[in-house]
């Protein structure tokens, strides 16, 4: 039975570093140890160096591997306060950041960034700064601020960016199958990939990226994505309301229904439905996506 995971290592979503932060209570949600065996890495999202500082050490006293900066959030509420993609107008800001959270830490730190806010006049700037400051690698999501997340990806700019810099280069967007996968990196020689959305579309995709480099098969049945919301579910704390649980999985079962055309046919159905507690909604969206998934 094949199990989710094939991945090398997985990053928290950004905890935020705003400028009241008591910095052991924000820092106390990072579980090092989440996925062990499998690393999980801490991001940080905030705009005063002194206490991303203060952070990153926090985040490396809880037997934290690698700290990420978060140069790339979109979300205004987050750029109204100079974090996150804001970062990307003034390259000397990111780069004082980054180097502050790199000197205080023993750890690695790595920068993940888009390529620009409004446009990608500051694009070699930015990767520059990144790297100066001693960030050991970056995490390149091809689209601007404005862009938010209209397709395509521009992976000629994960190119572009491995010829600029001599640290290495991990290539992030719109990767959904195992060939794109595979092109994305024969188009930018790109040093490792980072897949979002398209491994919560299909959970056993870094499994099938793994089997084609290998040549050993691999094979995922119908009970392995049970299991998979099995795990899902049990994640979720039992305090958490009915209706946020199902609204939780509700979300999950919209990506997953993007898997194919024919689970996209249905994905409104499921999306739509009023289910009055979480077990009435798996009978009813389960064996939708058991019609039309494709192992
Ligand atoms: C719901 C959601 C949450 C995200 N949260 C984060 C985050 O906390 N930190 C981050 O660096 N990127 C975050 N991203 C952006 C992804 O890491 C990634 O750069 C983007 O989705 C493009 O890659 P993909 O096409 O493989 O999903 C998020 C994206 C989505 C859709």
């Amino acid at each position: 039975m094949a199990s989710v995971g094939g991945f090398d290592e997985a990053v928290r979503d950004f905890l935020r570093v705003p400028t009241n932060a008591h910095i052991k209570n924000l820092a106390s949600v990072y579980i090092a140890n989440e996925l062990a065996p499998i690393p999980l890495a801490a991001q940080l999202m905030g705009a005063n160096p002194e206490l991303m500082a203060a952070m990153a050490q926090e985040i490396e006293s809880r037997g934290a591997h690698r700290i990420d900066l978060n140069c790339g959030c979109p979300s205004n509420t987050v750029t109204g306060k100079g974090a996150g993609s804001s970062l990307l107008q003034v390259p000397e800001f990111l780069h004082q950041i980054a180097k502050a959270m790199v000197k205080a830490v023993s750890i690695p730190v790595t920068i993940k960034m888009r390529s620009g806010y409004e446009d990608i006049s500051l694009f070699k700037e930015n990767l520059l700064a990144a790297q100066e400051s001693g960030a050991h690698y970056i995490t390149l999501h091809p689209r601007t601020k404005v862009d938010g997340y209209t397709p395509p990806a521009r992976w000629d700019l994960i190119a572009e960016a491995k010829k600029i810099l001599r640290i290495p280069l991990v290539g992030n967007g719109d990767i959904l199958t195992v060939e794109d996968a595979l092109k994305m990196l024969a188009m930018t020689h790109c040093d490792a990939l980072m897949i979002g959305r398209g491994s919560i579309i299909n959970p056993f995709i870094f499994h099938q990226i793994r089997a084609h480099f290998s040549k050993k098969p691999f094979r995922a049945e119908w009970q392995d994505l049970l299991n998979y919301f099995e795990v899902f579910l049990a994640d979720v704390p039992p305090e958490v309301p009915v209706k946020v649980r199902i609204s939780k999985l509700k979300q999950l079962m919209g990506f997953l229904f993007k898997g194919n055309a024919r689970l996209l046919e249905k994905r409104q159905e499921i999306l739509t439905a009023q289910p009055v507690d979480v077990q009435s909604y798996l009978d009813f969206a389960l064996p939708l996506l058991k019609q039309g998934w494709v192992f």
